[in-house]
């Protein structure tokens, strides 16, 4: 079924147009002719559901797009039975419709796309991809780096996916990255290449007492080969996507990770190596953040972490194997055991406060049924202290104990509830949902309560 519940980001829109053609008719300002900006977010540690959140209002946008992350995202779609397994390409991909763009705040393994390309072929969808000129590359030497830095950061590490993600990043930073639109232009390759290689070579046996595994001729004919595969779709996204706000076009970004690991506003240093927060899409894309209309953030009705790091609600082990298993918590992308625990609303509350949530989708509450008494984290305790917010103190991070509230729980669901609609379900959960918004002062608009498509409810 195609996706419903955009419908009042029309009446917003009128307002928002009014507001600008009114009151702010500032020199040289351009009327945007009805921009329609949603971003989907994640308000935990990733593993939301972002992916099916997106795959939902998908349907009704004329873009879907990637802000920032790389492959080490993993998203599943399932829409009639059929499951998608997707890492840099957008959820928005199982429609014929919207374009699938991939921004400049992105990171890309070639040989990771090119697959997850062929994997779409194989399933019958041909996607109408974009992919930023300016977004980094991910190369061979960032994935061994990642193998290295682990070992070396010890404790510290925060239990990488190894696709590369902080060594690409961090080569961006220092200004000797490669970009897609290099890869199109052999001889800037070849120079850049030099240089990054040789940086990393050295840090590699100086760290890790390792060599580079590929030597750098043919990495440098490798992602010649990319580049020729992948020019079609490299261009100027932040252009086309200033065209089509100004067309009135429907854009949804999809965010990756999470509020934990944004590696700002996240609990540094057990996060991912870049911004997953709404704010982001501007940097990312060449979006400006000026016309965003919603922001959802996409919250578990428990939480999940897949790496390492201390996790204050975790549930002991034996009670922690029950739910992932009905959950099926298992990393999508590196198929790692995810952690689980209780709901930790100091965390959703950071996530409502710093994307500027319009809303949450809360997932998974299927998950939650014929489970007993529900407990919830309102609060830390933190060397007696209690605290509301998240620590930026890794000491106190690591002392804090979760605070928690018992609601009661419900029973099985019943898949005609998603027909019927919010009032349909058991009264517990709806005051489970109902404390979970007094808590973090925003509403929760969408409800989840199965993986596939049409298990979705707009209240
Ligand atoms: P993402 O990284 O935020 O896109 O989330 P993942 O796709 O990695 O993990 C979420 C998992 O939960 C996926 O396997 C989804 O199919 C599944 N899922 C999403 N929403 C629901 C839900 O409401 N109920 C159940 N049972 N599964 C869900
Ligand atoms: P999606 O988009 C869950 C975690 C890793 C590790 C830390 C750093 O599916 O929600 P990295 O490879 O980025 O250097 O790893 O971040 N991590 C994720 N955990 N979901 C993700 O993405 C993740 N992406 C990275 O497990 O702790
Ligand atoms: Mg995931």
């Amino acid at each position: 079924p195609r996706s419903r519940g955009l419908g009042d980001v029309y009446k917003r829109q009128i307002v928002h147009l009014v507001y600008h053609t009114f009151t702010k008719p500032a020199p040289g300002y351009m009327s945007l002719n009805g921009s329609k900006i949603t971003v989907i977010v994640g308000a935990q540690w990733g593993d939301e559901g972002k992916g099916k959140i997106t795959d939902y209002f998908a349907g009704e946008s004329d873009y879907v797009v990637r802000y920032h992350g790389g492959n080490n995202a993993g998203h599943t779609v399932i829409v009639n039975g059929s499951i998608f397994k997707l890492h840099l390409i957008p959820s928005g991909v199982l429609y014929d419709h919207p374009v699938s763009v991939i921004g400049n705040g992105v990171v890309i393994d070639p040989a990771a796309l090119l697959n997850e390309l062929q994997y779409l072929h194989n399933k019958g969808i041909q996607p109408r991809l974009n992919i930023s000129d300016r977004a980094h590359v991910i190369m061979p030497y960032h994935k061994q780096m990642d193998d290295v830095l682990t070992n070396h950061q010890g404790v510290l590490a925060a239990g990488s996916t190894k696709r590369g993600i902080a060594p690409v990043y961090a080569d961006k930073m220092f200004r000797h990255g490669i970009r897609m639109i290099d890869l199109t232009e052999p001889d800037i390759l070849k120079e850049k290449l030099h240089r990054s290689y040789e940086f990393n070579h050295k840090l590699i046996n100086a760290i890790g007492d390792q060599v580079i595994q590929e030597d750098e001729k043919s990495i440098y004919r490798e992602y010649c080969q990319y580049g020729k595969k992948l020019a079609p779709y490299i261009k100027d996204v932040s252009l086309e996507l200033y065209s089509a706000q100004q067309n009135g076009k429907a854009i949804l970004f999809e965010g990756a990770q999470g509020i934990s690991l944004d590696i700002d506003h996240g609990i540094y240093p057990y996060t991912t190596s870049s911004n997953s927060i709404a704010g982001n899409i501007a940097t990312g894309t060449g979006v400006s953040f000026r016309d965003i209309d919603r922001i959802i953030g996409v919250t578990k009705a428990y939480i999940s972490r897949v790496g390492i790091g201390p996790l204050p609600t975790e549930l002991p082990l034996e009670k922690g194997n029950d739910l992932r298993e009905k959950g099926k918590e298992y990393g999508t992308t590196t198929g790692r055991p995810r952690r689980v625990g209780w709901l930790d609303l100091v965390q959703v509350r950071q996530a409502v406060r710093v994307n500027g949530m319009t809303e949450i989708a809360l997932t998974k509450l299927d998950i939650l049924s014929n489970n007993g008494d529900l407990s919830v984290c309102t609060a830390y305790n933190i060397d007696g202290q209690l605290e509301q917010e998240m620590p930026a103190s890794l000491h106190r991070f690591r002392q804090a104990e979760p605070v928690y509230h018992t609601l009661p729980g419900w029973g099985q669901l019943s898949d005609d509830m998603t027909e019927k609609g919010y009032e349909s379900l058991p009264e517990n959960l709806r005051n489970y949902v109902k404390f979970i918004e007094d808590q973090v002062s925003c509403p929760v608009s969408i409800i989840s309560i199965g993986p596939e498509r049409s298990q979705t409810i707009i209240r």
